[in-house]
């Protein structure tokens, strides 16, 4: 972990929140690269999920909501975690975490268990009384149920159909860490699928095989990946089942994403708070029910981490150490790299205008400074899939050598055809799992 940290903060990936004012806990900025890594992440979900689906739409819901949406919900009774603090050295822990009776900091004396409720509490308006109070959203779910019946009055959607939704959620998490793993601001990846009760069982099976499926498509190695049934003991308030699809991170197995079956809980709580009707009919059978929900819920971060820890890679090119992040190529932040081999003869100025070519289509980097093996190893450090090199030769017939990351193999092929060939390996939703070597 600490070698990914270090590579994400010198290669600009991810920083820490306001570090020059010492940073603050738990917080992160996606840099140059993080974003383009996130924005590949966050499109491919979306993309997979939602446009390529006939039975799933899109929503972007406000992270500030009715306060009695959080009520309905169940978050301001029971939205806990039990906290402890040391008496001694006064740090503070969450006691389902704790092996024994004593701080693991210092063996101080703590105190009793009491809940503590994770929503951040903010004021709407200039005045700051209870009559104001409003949550910064814990997950971006809600948004989705109090939609349920706007979506379904202005789409074609019959059930079964989902809606997904990408946002920001906020959670005042009493142990946060991990690097991006568990933070107090997040953004999740969430779907409410909404089916005919009795047909729960099946949908749960079918979401839980295709989300495990998805971090397969996009590269991450099968042995590193596990799905956890929930025990009863461990299932949320609303969960009638849940499976985690969990990542084997270096600090050991750790949920990506939660699939759970929330039953009618949601739509029953929301109809009887707001006194609306959230049932459907089903024209076909004439008959009224409330659907049960199936929730694939992902957050962003964490397979981000996990798609960056599990493409860490070091091998060794002649005798020296080469850091290479082996990514999926539709998830790489820079999808090829042009390199003029010499500073003269015209090649830098061909290099740039085949970078500009490029640049319409796709994120694209230009270097020329130094030895060629060391900008082939800047950009395998950051996981640039293709590096394209402009020589003498290209100045007298139009054609170029194409690197590939993995393979380090390399072949020749005219300026012309750059945009078809990468495009076809580097396009979110394009066929074909891995790029083979051009
Ligand atoms: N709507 C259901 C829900 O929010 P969850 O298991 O609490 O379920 C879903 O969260 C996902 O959101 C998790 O699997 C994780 O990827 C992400 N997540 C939750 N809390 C997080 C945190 N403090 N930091 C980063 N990601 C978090």
């Amino acid at each position: 972990m600490e070698k990914i940290a270090s590579l994400c903060k010198r290669r600009g990936f991810v920083f820490q929140s306001s570090e020059i004012y010492g940073g603050l806990s738990s917080c992160w900025d996606y840099g140059p690269l993080g974003i383009e890594l996130k924005r590949n992440i966050t499109e491919a979900w979306w993309r997979d999920m939602i446009t390529s689906r006939e039975d799933m739409v899109g929503l972007d819901s406000s992270i500030l909501m009715h306060p009695r949406v959080w009520e309905a919900s169940g978050h301001v009774a029971g939205f806990t975690d039990p906290l402890v603090d040391c008496k001694q050295c006064k740090q503070r822990f969450r006691a389902d975490q704790l092996s024994g009776e004593r701080c693991p900091e210092c063996g101080g004396e703590l105190t009793e268990s009491r809940n503590f409720n994770l929503m951040f509490k903010t004021f709407m308006g200039p005045v700051e009384d209870t009559a104001s109070v409003v949550y910064m959203r814990p997950e971006t779910a809600q948004g989705i149920f109090v939609n349920f019946q706007n979506v379904l009055n202005s789409s074609r959607q019959k059930i079964p159909f989902g809606i997904g939704q990408i946002g920001k959620s906020f959670r005042n998490e009493i142990t946060p860490g991990n690097f991006l793993f568990r933070t107090r601001e997040f953004e999740q990846m969430e779907i409410e699928f909404f089916v005919k009760p009795g047909e729960d069982e099946r949908w749960h099976a079918y979401w839980k095989a295709e989300r495990f499926a998805w971090y397969q498509k996009y590269g991450v190695n099968p042995a590193r990946l596990r799905l956890r049934e929930h025990g009863s003991d461990e299932l949320a308030h609303y969960a009638k089942g849940c499976a985690d699809v969990e990542y084997e991170f270096p600090f050991g197995w750790s949920e990506l994403e939660g699939i759970a079956n929330r039953g009618d809980f949601d739509l029953k709580q929301h109809a009887q708070f707001s006194g609306k009707d959230l049932s459907f009919f089903d024209e076909e059978a004439r008959e009224r029910f409330v659907p049960y929900v199936i929730e694939p819920s992902a957050g962003v971060g964490r397979p981000l981490l996990a798609f960056l820890v599990d493409a860490y890679d070091e091998d060794v090119v002649q005798d020296e150490t080469r850091v290479v992040l082996r990514l999926d190529p539709r998830l790489a932040p820079v999808k090829a790299a042009v390199f003029p081999l010499m500073r003269k003869d015209g090649q830098p100025e061909k290099a740039m205008a085949i970078r500009d070519q490029l640049k319409r289509h796709f994120a694209v980097a230009y270097d020329q400074a130094g030895a060629i093996g060391r900008r082939y190893r800047r950009q395998d450090e950051i996981g640039t899939p293709f590096s394209i090199t402009v020589d003498h030769e290209t100045m007298q017939n139009d054609t170029v050598t194409v690197r590939e990351r993995d393979s380090m193999q390399q072949v020749r092929m005219p300026v012309d055809r750059l945009v078809d060939e990468l495009r076809a390996r580097v396009t979110v939703g394009r066929a074909g799992v891995i790029a083979p070597a051009l």
